[in-house]
C-alpha cells in the first residue's frame, strides 16, 4: 500500500514537469499593462548598477531566484542537480520542489539533497506544504542545510487534483507554529494564483515576514491538474486567480514593512524590473528555466540566465537606477485592466 501510494506520488512529480514544459496559451499578459518612463538623461553607466539585495536573515547576490519545481523522483532528482549548478555558476539562489515525498520516504532525500551537493556555499530554500507538521519542517530545512525555508499555499491545485486535500482549516494555525519556531527566514508562497491583501493581511498578523505572491500568467496548476484528469472538466476554471502585477498591487500597503518577492509568468528581464520597481525584492522564475534547461540544456540554460543579468543592468541604467532602491522612485504608467483593477480595488 505505501508503496503504491509512493509510486503514484514519484510518477505525479514526472507528470508535472512534463506538463509544465507545454506552453499556455499565449494571453495578453498584465505586465504589457505596465510602462516605464523614458529618460533621456540617465546619468549613470552600466557599471554603477548593483543588484544585490540586502534583507534581515538574507542576503541575495542577484534579485533573480530558481523558484520551486521539482524532486522527489528519479528524474527530477536529475532535474535538482542541474538547476543547482545553474544557481552556482549564475549566484542565483535556488528552491527545491515540495519535500514532502522525500520526508516520507528516505530513499528519495537524495532526489533533494543532491541540491546542497552541487552547490555548498549557495543560498537554498527547502519547501513544504503548510499542512506539515513543525517537526518535518525542521527536517525538510536540515535535509539540505537550508538558508530559508518556502511554505506553499496551492488550494486550487489540491481540490483540483484527485487525490489532493480537501479541508484547509489548518493552514493557518499551522503556518503560525512553524513561523514562531523557526529561526531562518520563512516565505510563504502561492504557486501561480497570486495573493490579495487580504491573504497578505491575514499573514502579517501571524508573523510573517516574507512572501512570494506567485501569481497567475505563467505556470497554470489548474490546468496542469485538469490535464491529469480522466475527463478535463475545468478548463473553464484556467484563468483563476491574480496575475502577479495585480498581486503587487495588492501588496502595496505591505511593500515597506514585509519582503514581498514576486514570481508567476515572468517573461523576461523588463518583467522583472517593472515587479522590482513595483517594491519586490526578489524574483523568482521556474517554467522559463525549466524549458531552456529540458530543451536546450545545462550550459544553455546558464548562459541565457548570465544574459538575463546584464540586460536587468542594462535596463536599470536605462532608468538611471543604481540599485533596487533607486528603480522604486521610477514612474510606471498603469494602464488597461490592471489600472482598472486598482480603480475597483481602491489601490492608488
Ligand atoms: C512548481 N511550483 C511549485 N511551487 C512550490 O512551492 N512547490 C512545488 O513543489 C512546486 N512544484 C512545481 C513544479 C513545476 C514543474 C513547476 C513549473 C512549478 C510553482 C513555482 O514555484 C511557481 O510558483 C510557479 O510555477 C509560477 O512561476 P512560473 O513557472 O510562471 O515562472
Amino acid at each position: 500500500m505505501k508503496n503504491d501510494e509512493n509510486k503514484i506520488r514519484e510518477k505525479r512529480k514526472d507528470e508535472h514537469v512534463r506538463l509544465a514544459l507545454i506552453e499556455g496559451p499565449n494571453l495578453h499578459s498584465h505586465f504589457d499593462d505596465l510602462t516605464f518612463v523614458h529618460q533621456s538623461l540617465p546619468n549613470i553607466g552600466w557599471k554603477d548598477v548593483n543588484l544585490q539585495v540586502i534583507m534581515p536573515n538574507l542576503v541575495l547576490k542577484s534579485p533573480l531566484y530558481i523558484n520551486a519545481m521539482t524532486g522527489g523522483s528519479e528524474r527530477t532528482g536529475k532535474i535538482n542537480g542541474n538547476l543547482a549548478k545553474i544557481a552556482k555558476a549564475t549566484g542565483m539562489a535556488m528552491a527545491v520542489g515540495s519535500q514532502h515525498s522525500g520526508l516520507r520516504n528516505q530513499s528519495l532525500a537524495d532526489t533533494y539533497r543532491i541540491v546542497r551537493r552541487n552547490n555548498p556555499d549557495g543560498i537554498i530554500f527547502a519547501n513544504v506544504g503548510a499542512d506539515i507538521p513543525l517537526d518535518l519542517a525542521l527536517r525538510a530545512i536540515d535535509m539540505l542545510e537550508a538558508n530559508a525555508l518556502q511554505i506553499h499555499l496551492n488550494a486550487p491545485q489540491e481540490l483540483i487534483m484527485p487525490e489532493g486535500e480537501r479541508d484547509f482549516t489548518d493552514w493557518l494555525p499551522q503556518l503560525e507554529k512553524i513561523i514562531k519556531k523557526v529561526n531562518i527566514p520563512v516565505i510563504v508562497k502561492e504557486v501561480g494564483f497570486g495573493m490579495s491583501r487580504t491573504t497578505l493581511r491575514m499573514l502579517k498578523e501571524i508573523g510573517v515576514q516574507y512572501v512570494d505572491v506567485s501569481g497567475r500568467g505563467g505556470t497554470n496548476f489548474i490546468g496542469i491538474e485538469n490535464r491529469r484528469r480522466e475527463k478535463q472538466e475545468y478548463d473553464y476554471l484556467s484563468g483563476w486567480g491574480q496575475t502577479t502585477p495585480i498581486s503587487l498591487l495588492e501588496a502595496q500597503t505591505y511593500i515597506n514593512n514585509m519582503e514581498i518577492f514576486a514570481s508567476g509568468g515572468i517573461r523576461n528581464p523588463l518583467d522583472a524590473v517593472k515587479c522590482l520597481s513595483l517594491g519586490a525584492k526578489a524574483i523568482g522564475l521556474a517554467s522559463p528555466i525549466l524549458r531552456v534547461l529540458e530543451r536546450e540544456g545545462l550550459e544553455e540554460a546558464i548562459e541565457e540566465l548570465n544574459h538575463w543579468h546584464d540586460q536587468l543592468k542594462t535596463i536599470f541604467t536605462m532608468l538611471g537606477a543604481r540599485n533596487i532602491e533607486d528603480l522604486c522612485t521610477c514612474p510606471l504608467i498603469i494602464t488597461g485592466e490592471v489600472r482598472e483593477w486598482c480603480e475597483v480595488r481602491g489601490i492608488d
